[in-house]
């Protein structure tokens, strides 16, 4: 997988800072004051802090913006980079301050001069974050990060909330690569392999092969992957880091590793970005990797199903009868409508098998919920105020937008079906929310469950705070504080 730039903590050094290699970073409050290592490079440079502060530098900067004082006589490094962030930052300016430290780092490395007491992971989570490109699909030689130094009084104190910040920018960066990932290379089979490994870090794996889900009644996920030469799986992820017997928490992922929409055929223009259907189950396998790097007190069980949709002379036909493992019958009316069907069997097992106290499904579900949000914030829909309102939380502070949409009778009765117990789409009208009335169906009575519509933040064509244009990892962030504040913190 793509490595995250190493991420060190340093004792200050004012000495050392004379013969610093690569870039040098330091953070500056809007009053101008400089710290003590600020003053240090100052000197070093004749003035040049000073001078660029009196000149007005900083008046037009808002919180996290960087001016950039190149190859500056009196120092060694390549660069100084003034960041604006006062001392008091929350969590989120300092990521994004980081973020935009982040998107500079080259090959000689930083070091920042710390500032101020708060925010000094989060500064440092934001560098790691930002500073991502995926090139294992390139042949030239991408370039390596250089080393991010964190220049601290206390750097052993601060360790612990450092390896928590690696764990998070290690699963994030494991879901955006198998986001990018084009479906000729990630197939279901190279999904599932990538998620085995992670057997090594202490997850239970557990892959079910197309027999096993025949026998389970797994028919409509089966239905999804007939027209495809790749067999369709679903992996599992048991991490048990909480009390015996404690019910875990589910994260069911949509995986379709490529969506041409089967019979029911996409256009040809934009087609290709459907190698980022498997989204959801990316940041299920993401954050399942991230609880288990940091050693979550929790218990969480990851399922993810793993298909391709092709068209085919084996493939499900428009108007073709599925059953469910649940038993309920589904009349397939656009086979393009596949990511329900696959959530509606791999949720089902995921209650019979686990008994979880609650269930998140993430899917790039609808294209509705781009037209509805756009790119800022992803659906969410609930049968459980209380539980809903905490994921809310957990996304807002963590700066990934999310957004409530309503759910209700008069919805669900859109996917009435004259042969079967329901079909797979309702009308054009309000297509995100009769998504996920068809979801709810298959939440048993008594799971608090929530349904996370990533489709318009999973990836997109511009840099957003915390990533380059391209895949996101949105979600891998608020899932892990879900956990930490609602079962690790009890
Ligand atoms: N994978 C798509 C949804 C999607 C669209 C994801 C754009 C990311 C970007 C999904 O399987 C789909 O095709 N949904 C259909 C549903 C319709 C047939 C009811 C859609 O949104 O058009
Ligand atoms: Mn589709
Ligand atoms: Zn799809």
């Amino acid at each position: 997988m793509t490595q995250p730039a190493k991420t060190t903590l340093v004792a200050t050094d004012l000495d050392a800072m004379a013969e610093m290699s690569g870039r040098i970073a330091l953070l500056i409050g809007k009053d101008g004051q400089l710290n003590a290592g600020a003053e240090r490079v100052n000197e070093l440079a004749g003035g040049a802090l000073t001078r660029m502060i009196e000149a007005g530098a900083l008046e037009d900067m808002k919180p996290g913006d960087v001016k950039t004082l190149a190859w500056p006589s009196g120092l060694k490094a390549e660069a100084v980079d003034i960041v604006l962030l006062e001392p008091g930052a929350d969590q989120i300016e300092a990521r994004k301050a980081g973020a935009a430290l982040g998107k500079l780092l080259g090959e000689g490395g930083m070091t920042i001069l710390d500032a101020s007491e708060p925010g000094r992971v989060d500064l440092m989570q934001g560098i790691a974050l930002r500073a991502y490109s995926f090139g294992a699909r390139k042949t030239s030689d991408a370039k390596s990060l250089g080393e991010v130094r964190m220049m601290v009084k206390d750097p052993a104190g601060l360790e612990a909330q450092m390896n928590d910040a690696r764990a998070i920018v290690e699963g994030t960066f494991f879901t955006r690569d198998l986001v990018s990932e084009p479906a000729n290379h990630l197939t279901t089979t190279e999904f599932a392999n990538r998620i085995s490994d992670m057997e090594s870090l202490g997850l239970k794996i557990t892959i079910l092969e197309e027999d096993k889900l025949e026998s389970l009644g797994m028919g409509c996920l089966l239905s999804v992957g007939h027209g495809s030469a790749s067999p369709t799986k679903v992996a599992v992820m048991e991490w048990s880091g909480g009390k015996d017997g404690d019910a875990p928490l589910a994260l069911v992922g949509k995986g379709v590793v490529f969506d041409t929409g089967g019979i029911s055929l996409k256009p040809a223009s934009g087609m290709e970005d459907m190698t980022m259907d498997m989204g959801g189950a990316g940041v299920v396998a993401g954050v399942m990797r991230t609880l288990a790097l940091r050693g979550a007190k929790a218990n969480v069980v990851g399922l993810v199903g793993l298909v391709e949709n092709m068209p085919s002379d084996r493939a499900t036909r428009p108007g073709d009868v599925v059953t469910s493992m649940k038993g309920d019958t589904v009349e397939v009316i656009n086979t393009d409508a596949e990511g329900r069907l696959v959530l509606a069997d791999v949720m089902w097992y995921a209650q019979e098998t686990y008994k979880p106290r609650a269930m998140i499904d993430l899917a790039t579900l609808t294209g509705a919920i781009i037209i509805g949000l756009g790119h800022e914030n992803a659906g969410v829909f609930s049968n459980d105020d209380t539980f809903c309102n905490a994921f809310l939380k957990a996304a807002e502070a963590e700066g990934e937008g999310a957004w409530r949409l309503p759910m209700g009778q008069a919805y669900d009765d859109e996917l009435k079906s004259q042969i079967a117990d329901m079909k797979n789409v309702g009308g054009r009208p309000a297509g995100s929310i009769t998504a996920a009335q068809f979801l709810k169906r298959f939440v048993q009575e008594g799971t608090p469950w929530i349904h996370l519509d990533i489709a318009g933040v999973a990836s997109v064509k511009s840099d957003t705070a915390y990533a380059p244009k391209g895949a996101t990892g949105w979600g891998v962030m608020a899932l892990n504080r879900l956990v930490a504040d609602m079962i690790e913190k009890g």
